[in-house]
C-alpha cells in the first residue's frame, strides 16, 4: 500500500463521500439505517480530522508557507464541521432536526473535499517531492492509531472546546 499522504487522504475522502450518498438514498423514515450511517459519518470525520489537523496541515504549513493561507481556512472549515459533529452525536435520528444537520454537514464537508482535491492537494504535489509525501503519509497513519473515533473523546473535543475559546 501506498503512503503517498495525498493518496491516503483521498482514499478517506472517497470513504466519507460514500456514507454521504449512503444517507442520501436512505428511506425518510429510515431512522434506524440513518443513525447507523451517521455514526459512520462522525467516526470517519472525527478520524480524518485528527489526522489532517495533527499531522497533514503543520507540515504542509512548516514546509510550504506560500500555503499557509489556505491552511488556516482549512482549519476554520474543519472547525465548522467538528461543532456539527458534536451536535449531531448527541441527537437521535428521530430528532426533527437530525436530518436537516446532517444534510448542512455533508454540504459543508463536500465543499471542504472539493476544494482540497480540486485546489490544495495539486499545490501540495507540486510543491513536495515524492518522498516528503510519502513521509509525511507514514507519519498520518500512525497519528491514525491514536486518533479519537467520537468527538466525545477528550482529544477530539478538546480541540473543539478549544477552538470555541480562544
Ligand atoms: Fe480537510
Ligand atoms: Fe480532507
Amino acid at each position: 500500500m501506498s503512503t503517498d499522504a495525498i493518496v491516503l487522504l483521498k482514499d478517506d475522502h472517497k470513504q466519507i463521500r460514500k456514507a454521504f450518498t449512503d444517507f442520501e438514498k436512505a428511506g425518510e423514515s429510515a431512522h434506524v439505517e440513518k443513525g447507523k450511517i451517521v455514526d459512520r459519518i462522525i467516526e470517519l470525520l472525527t478520524v480524518h480530522t485528527y489526522v489532517e489537523n495533527e499531522v497533514m496541515y503543520p507540515r504542509v504549513r512548516e514546509l510550504l508557507p506560500d500555503l499557509e493561507d489556505d491552511v488556516l481556512e482549512s482549519y476554520e472549515e474543519h472547525h465548522v464541521a467538528d461543532l456539527l459533529v458534536v451536535e449531531l452525536a448527541s441527537m437521535k435520528p428521530t430528532d426533527e432536526r437530525f436530518t436537516a444537520k446532517t444534510t448542512v454537514l455533508i454540504e459543508n464537508v463536500r465543499h471542504h473535499v472539493e476544494e482540497e482535491e480540486g485546489e490544495w492537494f495539486p499545490q501540495v504535489r507540486a510543491g513536495l517531492g515524492r518522498k516528503q509525501l510519502q513521509e509525511i503519509g507514514a507519519e498520518l497513519l500512525e497519528a491514525r492509531k491514536q486518533a479519537p473515533r467520537r468527538p466525545s473523546q477528550p482529544s477530539a473535543l478538546k480541540k473543539t472546546v478549544d477552538a470555541v475559546i480562544s
